[in-house]
């Protein structure tokens, strides 16, 4: 079998994913065929739960932001009710993109190219020069929609199938992890106001995907950002850390750093901080959650989770993973901030500048990475990538999820498994 497999006519006999997905390797035509990607487009992408965007980035009625489900253009907007609608960002008539401005408020959006006019729940509301119409059902011609909505605290996701698991069914264990999330807040939310930056990487989106949760990387490709910064994250990697890789199932994964926290027991030292630094979240973490609690929650820090296919939970940051093409994807990424907690907030953000933003240290060196990989492919030989590490030591943990060592590949067995059982089904 070669890398470059051909693509798949409508007479082939479908492809046998367990020929490319192994327990532990996986083809590397994977990651550059072209119509696997199309392929996956289909069954993951435009079937499966997607996340697309945060409750705060429209605060209030009107608001509206663009946003994606893969290549496909989205609005998230929120109409007069309060209501969040996901609506394709494509014009009925013409398939003209119909908002090109990336945030604003507007209670309709006019098309630029004939000027039909929709309302922002996407029903059609007039066109220029109506005469030229006649005996024409404008219901019938309004803004395409996501199928289905489902938003989880605050987190919205978006399903262009009508039918399939909930949201909530999707999310399963991985719940946890937002859970987790937003109780570093004081208030219990998450806002996703500091503005996303973009990053082009010339590689398939599961190298991206992978990577996020590869804790066998960090200690290397690293290794000057954690110099500069004096950072100790260098060691929640090393051969001898307490922390553990996890697979939640439905292709959710993490690296679960808490149990170094716990080891060290020092309030924000997640964060690189002491609560002398930052006396004000502290104050109002305790007064929220009781000091007993408040300083568990400071001790544990926030989650390092990727959110099949494309949510990043990564401690500081959000990265939400964009395909474009088969190697081509746009990481968007912001700072997370936390409401109620201004101090730790500005903090944040001036840590996702130096670690992931145009001159950052952190996301050049693993784009670096990505694109190495996606080059390589080009050689043939070997054709298969290797997924063994930590194979042997996997074990399950009190809820049954399986768990490794903090440099085992379990998340990306995880992926895989998922993976597979998508594109077979
Ligand atoms: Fe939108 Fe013609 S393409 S009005
Ligand atoms: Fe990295």
């Amino acid at each position: 079998m070669s890398i470059e497999t051909a693509p798949m006519t409508s007479g082939a006999p479908a492809r046998r994913w367990d020929e490319l997905i192994e327990p532990d390797r996986v083809h590397g035509s994977l990651y550059a065929d072209e119509a696997i990607f199309r392929e996956e487009l289909e069954k993951i992408w435009f079937r499966g739960w997607v996340y697309v965007g945060h409750v705060s980035e429209v605060p209030e009625i009107n608001d509206y932001v663009t946003k994606s489900i893969g290549p496909m253009p989205v609005l998230m907007v929120r109409d007069r009710t309060g209501a969040i609608n996901l609506l394709l960002n494509r014009c009925p008539h013409r398939g003209n993109q119909v908002c090109a401005i990336e945030r604003g408020n507007r209670a309709s959006f006019t098309c630029p190219y004939h000027s039909w006019t929709f309302s922002n729940d996407g029903r059609l509301m007039g066109y220029a020069y109506p005469d030229g119409y006649e005996g024409v059902d404008k219901s019938a011609l309004g803004l395409g929609r996501v199928a289905r909505t489902g938003i989880y605290k605050g987190f919205v996701f978006g399903s262009m199938a009508a039918d399939g698991p909930s949201l909530e069914e999707h999310l399963g264990g991985a719940r946890e992890a937002i859970d987790i999330l937003v109780s570093n807040s004081p208030e219990g939310e998450v806002e996703i106001t500091a503005g996303f930056l973009k990053h082009k990487a010339k590689a398939n989106w599961k190298f991206i995907l992978e990577n996020e949760v590869d804790g066998y990387h960090p200690a290397f490709v690293h290794t000057s950002i954690f110099q500069v910064a004096e950072s100790g994250i260098g060691n929640l990697y090393g051969p001898d850390s307490t922390a553990v890789t996890r697979d939640f199932g439905n292709g959710h994964t993490e690296v679960d750093l808490r149990p170094e926290f716990r080891r060290i027991g020092q309030p924000l030292g997640w964060f690189g901080t002491n609560e002398k630094r930052l006396p004000d979240y502290v104050a109002r973490m305790n007064a929220a959650y009781g000091n007993d609690r408040a300083r568990e929650i400071m001790i544990a820090g926030t989650p390092h989770t990727m959110i099949f296919p494309n949510l990043f939970i990564a401690e500081i940051q959000l990265f939400v993973l964009q395909p474009m093409a088969v190697d081509e994807t746009i990481q968007h990424v912001t700072a997370l901030q936390f409401k109620g907690a201004p101090d730790l907030n500005r903090r944040m953000r001036q840590q996702t500048m130096g670690s992931v933003g145009p001159a950052g240290l952190l996301l050049a060196d693993d784009t670096e990475m990505y694109e190495r990989n996606q080059r390589g492919l080009a050689a043939r030989n070997p054709e298969w990538l290797y997924l063994k590490r930590g194979r042997h030591r996997e074990r399950h943990d009190e809820q049954g999820y399986l768990i490794g060592h903090s440099t085992d590949e379990v998340p990306s067995r995880g992926i895989w498994r998922h993976y597979r059982s998508l594109m077979e089904a």
